[in-house]
């Protein structure tokens, strides 16, 4: 199957489980329902599911498996997504080409969306076998958590609002963006390959390395298209990063440099799976995608 087709396939069937897994509209409380569905569903390249699906084809997995831990990442990344554009932190009215959730409902409704998004994910790992061993398992759930928490997203979230304003060293950047949208791409990757059978120790380890890289070059190219793309073809307000003062790569260190910094990193993702040759194909087209994305 070529890549697009593949892609759509999982877009496809990752839509069809997130319906099935957010509580239905009419069930009350049913305005934090139907906003919970508006924050999720229906738009967003879906990929973190990509990712998590890629790795655990890799592994062997399962895909009813894969759906389930994709689906609880893209919950968490869609909650991110709804307390980011919030007036407290990026004050921003477009997202996926929608009002935000904020200004389609109203912040106490939006605040609730995010709590209840993550609790929804972590309810998703609960209740369904992603591993033969329960210990395993276990795994997974306190990987998703670490990877959502204060030492991985909502961490990288605060350096962002605390950074906002300043300059910060490379190394301070690298941390931020590492936190703030790394970790739970990580998360997506090697929750995929944990439902499926066990990797060896030193495959488990390529794996981590390519998705610490891919990890740090999505939001690199996140920061190149705040300033490159427009909103139409972004679906979210372009050059917001500039106008409000963030730390990016791009402000860092400049275009030119900042897309140099994005091909170093996809180089050395493509060479961390090498040796996987032909199962390591999807991952590979994946971080293609991520490089060469237009939003
Ligand atoms: C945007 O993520 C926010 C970041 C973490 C950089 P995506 O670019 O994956 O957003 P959607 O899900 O496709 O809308
Ligand atoms: C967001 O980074 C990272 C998250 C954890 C949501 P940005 O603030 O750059 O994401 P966009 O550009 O608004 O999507
Ligand atoms: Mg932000
Ligand atoms: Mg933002
Ligand atoms: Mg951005």
């Amino acid at each position: 199957m070529d890549f697009q087709s593949w892609m759509t396939a999982v877009q496809q069937r990752t839509e069809r489980a997130l319906e099935s897994l957010l509580p239905a509209a009419d069930i009350a409380p049913q305005r934090l329902h139907r906003a919970m569905r508006y924050a999720t569903l229906g738009g967003g390249k879906r990929v973190r599911p990509l990712l998590c699906h890629a790795a655990g084809e890799l592994a062997g997995a399962d895909c009813a498996r894969l759906d389930i831990a994709g689906c609880a990442v893209e919950m968490i990344h869609a909650y991110s997504l709804v307390h980011d554009d919030l007036p407290c932190m990026d004050d921003d009215v477009l997202r996926r080409g929608k009002p935000t959730c904020h200004v389609e409902y109203d912040e106490a409704t939006a605040l609730l969306v995010g709590d209840a998004l993550q609790s929804q994910a972590f309810l998703l790992l609960s209740d369904h076998v992603l591993a033969n061993d329960p210990r395993r398992q276990l795994d997974m759930l306190r990987l998703l958590a670490q990877s959502a928490g204060s030492r991985g997203m909502a961490g990288g979230q605060m350096i962002d609002i605390e950074g906002t304003g300043h300059e910060l060293t490379r190394a301070e950047l690298e941390f931020m963006h590492v936190h703030k949208t790394g970790a739970l791409i990580r998360s997506a990757i090697l929750l995929g390959a944990q439902c499926g059978t066990p990797l060896p120790e030193v495959e488990m380890a390529r794996l981590d390395h390519f998705a610490k890289r891919v990890g740090l070059l999505f939001q690199v190219i996140d920061d190149i298209l705040d300033t490159e793309a427009s909103t139409a073809t972004l679906g979210k307000t372009a050059g917001k990063d500039a106008a409000q003062g963030k730390a990016t790569y791009v402000s860092a260190m400049g275009l030119a440099e900042a897309r140099e910094m994005a091909d170093t990193l996809r180089r050395e993702a493509r060479e961390s799976i090498e040796a996987f040759g032909e199962r390591g194909r999807r991952l590979h087209e994946l971080a293609h995608f991520i490089v060469t994305r237009k939003f």
